[in-house]
């Protein structure tokens, strides 16, 4: 597909009014997406893990209107939210060209998450999914032809990237992989694609245990990070070994080989980390306890032979990623040994899940 298939052409503004509902889940990436280049665009390819238990749910309800202006309002947790609009805003004005009708129709957009909002989770990956399949399925009421499953999932995660680049990973499960690749023939810069290629049943139901060190607001926006790999002297390594890494990564997920996953995801996670600690101006996002996590982590997979193992997004919360059968034994190790680093001991259970949902209302 090209960036000009994605433009609705004919459509049926006939419609007055009507109210349609999704949720959508959060991701973690195994190989980090960090840099963009216009429009959205990554520098490298990443792959993700489609989560289950933390995710945005949306309701969004039109009313035609006869001025041309954009008009939304947004209610947070059932409380109308300013804070959000303008980020809702540029993702219009992004995204306007390919659904024309977002001028006819005043909209109410009504979000929730199934995660605290002060927990240090980013919202972006669930929220502007959610908002994207909503804007979809209004465009499948209005469309003059019939739009297939799979147009429907490309182009809302067409939409959803420019939301925001990691929300265009959160529409179908289990893995998603974002960002051309020579290793997958199908992979695209402008959305994601569900991973076809084998996955050993090692991965069915991998857990995701994320650890809250620091629920407080970002300290570097994504925004912001992803600039920083302009002009940064290690950015064209990191994109090549992103590239490599991906191609590693499809004999594992068939092999099922444990041992070789930790290796790419624990480096990714430095890595990413440490692109931030070598840009200009510098960041160092973990705190002391994301250290004495990882610490107690290598220490634990070293005497008991587990395959846990963890990543981070660009923040101090860790995601402990580990195969199901394992799972007793460590949320036994997590709360014996890790809750006490967490704020106020809180973390959040989670697995691999299989994208997003309609809600019928
Ligand atoms: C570290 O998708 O939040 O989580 O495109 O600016 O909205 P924007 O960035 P965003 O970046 C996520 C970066 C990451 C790694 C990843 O999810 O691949």
């Amino acid at each position: 597909m090209r960036v000009e298939d994605f433009i609705l052409k004919n459509y049926n503004s006939g419609i007055e009014s009507g109210s349609v509902k999704w949720e959508s889940p959060s991701n973690i990436a195994l190989v980090k997406y960090w840099g963009k280049k216009e429009n959205q665009i990554p520098e490298n390819p990443s792959i993700s893990f489609t989560l289950s238990n933390c995710k945005t749910i949306t309701e969004l309800t039109f009313t035609k209107k006869q001025n041309k202006e954009f008009s939304f309002d947004v209610y947070f947790e059932g409380d109308k939210n300013e804070a959000f609009k303008p980020k809702i805003q540029t993702f219009f004005e992004r995204i306007e060209a390919y659904i024309p009708f977002l001028r006819d129709y005043h909209f109410k957009i009504e979000t929730s998450n199934t995660f605290p909002h002060s927990s240090g989770i980013a919202s972006s990956a669930s929220g502007m999914s959610a908002l994207s399949l909503c804007l979809m399925s209004i465009e499948r009421l209005l469309s003059e032809e019939k739009v297939s499953n799979e147009v429907f999932n490309q182009k809302a995660s067409f939409l959803a990237r420019l939301g925001s680049g990691s929300a265009c990973r959160s529409i179908e499960g289990e893995l998603v992989i974002w960002g051309e690749n020579e290793s997958f023939p199908d992979s695209s810069d402008l959305y994601g694609v569900k991973y076809a290629g084998d996955i050993h049943p090692n991965f069915k139901n991998y857990q995701d245990t994320i650890l809250l060190v620091d629920k407080g607001e970002k300290q570097v926006s994504s925004t912001v990070g992803h600039k920083l790999m302009y002009g940064h002297p290690f950015a064209k390594q990191r994109f090549t070994q992103a590239h490599d890494n991906l191609g590693k990564l499809k004999t594992i997920l068939a092999s099922g080989n444990l041992d070789e996953f930790i290796k790419i995801v624990e480096s990714e996670a430095l890595t990413l980390h440490a692109m931030m600690m070598t840009s200009m101006p510098y960041f160092i996002l973990m705190k002391p306890n994301t250290l004495q996590i990882i610490n107690k982590i290598w220490a634990y997979r070293e005497k008991t032979n587990s395959k846990i193992c963890f990543t981070l997004d660009a923040g101090a919360n860790v995601h402990v990623l580990y195969p199901e059968v394992e799972k007793e034994n460590i949320l036994e190790f997590i709360n014996n040994e890790l809750v006490s680093y967490c704020e106020n001991g809180h973390y959040i259970c989670d697995q691999i899940g299989f994208g997003a949902n309609q809600i019928e209302i």
